[in-house]
């Protein structure tokens, strides 16, 4: 059985969504937890396929997962027999390439498997590995596997990141929590998903101090015990139903974000026209779309910087805000797939390189279009809602990797959306 995502025009979006977990920091706490003998508990965790696959890796591993409710699991890995990932779960996720550094802090050893690039660029590890190997590792590349062995025992050092890599930071900070003295980080990523997993080590007894800031130390201790923690808000998530309020000249209100963790996100919407006021708790985001969105120019970039992750969403924004918009990818090598999609939904974009130069037009109009990676799927959606007549977005098996309850969520705003099964 098929499905494809039918959208429909239904005027401004209007109410309250609710943000789930972060992704990008529930599937890197949940490979924390190899790194800990003792019970661990997380919630707020978002019931994503990406998050199962996750749990499924573990398991495969010698963890006891217990599912306490939706949202929220309980683990303890004392009896973590294996340090040979499951190939065929590991190509299922790039993201469970981030069990390395844990498997290898643990055991000296781990051998996973190089994660397929995907539709955004090829995704390599270079830095992992050479972060890995910076604390005393043996690094053997096979065919597809990667064996890095740390048997010697990991010892603490200065690591500088050519790129401030996500994962590699997230990695590498992992590796070097139960190594023999001092790592320092430099040039680290700063998102807040390094932020909570370093919160969420130290609550286990980690001695991790800087993330959020190009330098991060981790001082190497013996052993971690136990805890749990709460997964941060899913800031790309809040963004994307930002972004569809103002695509829509809407009145949405975000609730359960962190307004810290939208700065640039809240700036270029209100640069656009719209109005978005911030709750004195600061955890909640309303946003009025302007009647006449204006064009401008975003440029992606690593934290603090305007998100890689919410680009596509922009560009679609743009191609319906008055003007000329210029749209530049600085983190990913291939982050554009979207723009053929919304081509062919009458945007008029030309690219060159990483750069899209995109001319604002009154109306896009609905037709067959598909999901080329997570966010640009959500993006389709966006384009679907102002779209004139019908658009049927497919491969929609991206979208609920990264948006928990979308349907429900875009319809409680009043969208006119369905999930359409069709025979084969
Ligand atoms: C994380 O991916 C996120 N995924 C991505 O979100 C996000 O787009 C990205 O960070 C940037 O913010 C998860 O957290 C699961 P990177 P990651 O390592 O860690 C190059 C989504 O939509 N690079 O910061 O893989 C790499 O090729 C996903 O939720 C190297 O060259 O991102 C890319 O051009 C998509 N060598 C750039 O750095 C390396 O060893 C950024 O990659 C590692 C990365």
């Amino acid at each position: 059985m098929r499905e494809y995502i039918r959208v429909r025009p239904n005027g401004p979006l209007k109410g309250e969504v609710t943000i789930s977990g972060a992704k990008n920091s529930g599937l890197k706490l949940l490979a924390a937890t190899l790194l800990t003998k003792e019970e661990v508990t997380i919630s707020n965790l978002p019931p994503l396929k990406d998050v199962n696959v996750m749990l499924d890796v573990l398991q495969y591993l010698g963890s006891k997962v217990e599912r306490i409710d939706d949202t929220t699991v309980k683990i303890k890995n004392d009896n973590i027999t294996d340090y040979i990932t499951p190939i065929e779960l590991m190509n299922k996720m790039r993201a469970s390439f981030v069990v390395t550094g844990p498997l290898l802090s643990r055991f000296g050893k781990s051998i996973t498997y190089m994660p397929g690039g995907c539709s955004i660029g090829s995704r390599p590890v270079d830095l992992h590995l050479k972060g890995f190997e910076s604390l005393g590792a043996k690094v053997h590349i096979g065919i597809d596997a990667i064996d890095v062995d740390g048997s010697g025992g990991l010892k603490g050092a200065p690591i500088y990141l050519d790129f401030p890599s996500v994962g590699a930071t997230e990695n590498i900070m992992m590796a070097a929590v139960l190594a023999e003295g001092t790592t320092t980080i430099d040039n680290a990523a700063q998102e807040p998903e390094i932020t909570d997993l370093a919160n969420f080590l130290n609550k286990l007894g980690a001695k991790i101090r800087g993330a959020g800031t190009k330098t991060i130390e981790v001082v190497g201790v013996k052993e971690l015990t136990g805890g749990s923690h709460t997964v941060m808000p899913d800031r790309i998530e809040a963004a994307t139903y930002m972004v569809a309020a103002a695509m829509t000249k809407g009145d949405v209100l975000v609730k359960d974000v962190v307004a810290a963790h939208l700065i640039p996100i809240i700036a270029k919407l209100r640069e656009n026209g719209a109005e978005v006021e911030i709750n004195e708790d600061e955890d909640q985001i309303r946003v009025i779309g302007a009647d006449k969105p204006k064009a401008m120019n975003i440029k992606t970039l690593p934290y603090p910087g305007l998100p890689t992750d919410v680009q596509s969403q922009f560009m679609t924004l743009l191609t319906i805000s008055e003007g000329d918009s210029v749209v530049k990818e600085t983190v990913f090598e291939n982050r554009f797939m979207h723009v053929a999609e919304l081509q062919k939904m009458r945007a008029l974009i030309v690219t060159d390189g990483n750069e899209a130069r995109i001319k604002g037009v009154d109306k896009l109009v609905g037709t067959d279009v598909r999901a080329t990676d997570l966010r640009a799927g959500a993006s389709c959606i966006l384009a679907g809602l102002v779209a004139e007549g019908e658009t049927r977005v497919h491969d929609t098996y991206h979208i609920y990797r990264g948006y928990y309850d979308f349907e429900k969520k875009f319809k409680d705003l009043g969208a006119d959306l369905e999930i359409i099964k069709v025979e084969e």
